[in-house]
């Protein structure tokens, strides 16, 4: 429980920030991620981004496709309010972001259409993946769907060249947890208790990513 109060802080510092800038339409050019997205998301959707973070992947849907309301979810209050002045800057009127983490999912039953859910997981330790995916199961209406993207499948020996440490599967920098380390295979065996797997593909983000591409599993509510 101790390591997890320090994730959740070190988030929320590295969330923090002085700067917002306005954004005026999409930036992500990746096929796979810009498909996905439009073929899970239609004008009808209600849309829940959880563990937001500053909410670039909401916005970026909203540019992406019309869907009729989106709401980010995350336990950073730095981050919330870096999401939430951008949104106001960008002119965008369909989204909102709320501070919060999987205990709020309960107000939210059976609600939304399609979930993202991005670089969240993979930062977070077994016990706490596993409630999180129990409450967003609750959350997405039945026959909805999920969309988990986690970090590329970068090799230990990269890992440690930049200072993380390996213990048990899972990587700490200066004594905090920073991720779950898990094969594709294992990373299904999971969401497959709360959801169907539906497809796996793979985005970058940028040029310097094409080496490393990250993760996408898309599942379906039962
Ligand atoms: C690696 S960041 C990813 C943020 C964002 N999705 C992105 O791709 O930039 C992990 C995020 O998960 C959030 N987080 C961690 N545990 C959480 C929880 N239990 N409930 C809600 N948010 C959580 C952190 O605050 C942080 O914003």
């Amino acid at each position: 429980m101790e390591q997890y109060l320090k994730l959740l802080d070190f988030w929320n510092k590295a969330l923090k920030s002085d700067e917002v800038y306005k954004i005026n339409g999409k930036w992500i050019n990746d096929d796979n991620f810009n498909s996905t997205l439009k073929k899970y998301i239609n004008e009808n959707s209600k849309v829940l981004d959880f563990g937001c973070g500053s909410g670039w992947a909401l916005i970026e849907a909203s540019y992406t496709t019309a869907f009729k309301k989106g709401i980010g979810i995350d336990q950073s209050i730095n981050g919330i309010e870096c999401a939430s002045k951008v949104t106001e800057l960008s002119n965008i009127k369909n989204i909102e972001f709320i501070v919060g983490d999987q205990n709020c999912l309960k107000n939210y039953q059976n609600e939304f259409d399609f979930c993202m859910s991005i670089n969240l997981v993979d930062v977070l330790p077994d016990n706490i993946i596993y409630d999180v995916l129990k409450d967003l199961s609750l959350a997405v209406k039945p026959n909805g769907y999920l969309m988990i993207a986690i970090n590329p499948d970068f090799s230990f020996e990269f890992l440690q060249s930049i200072g993380y440490v390996k213990k048990d599967c899972c990587i700490y920098k200066d004594s905090i947890f920073r991720g779950n380390l898990k094969t594709n295979g294992e990373w299904i065996n999971i969401f497959k208790q709360y959801f169907e797997f539906v497809e796996y593909k793979e985005f970058v983000l940028s040029e310097r990513e094409k080496d490393y591409p990250r993760r996408m599993f898309i599942l379906k509510n039962f």
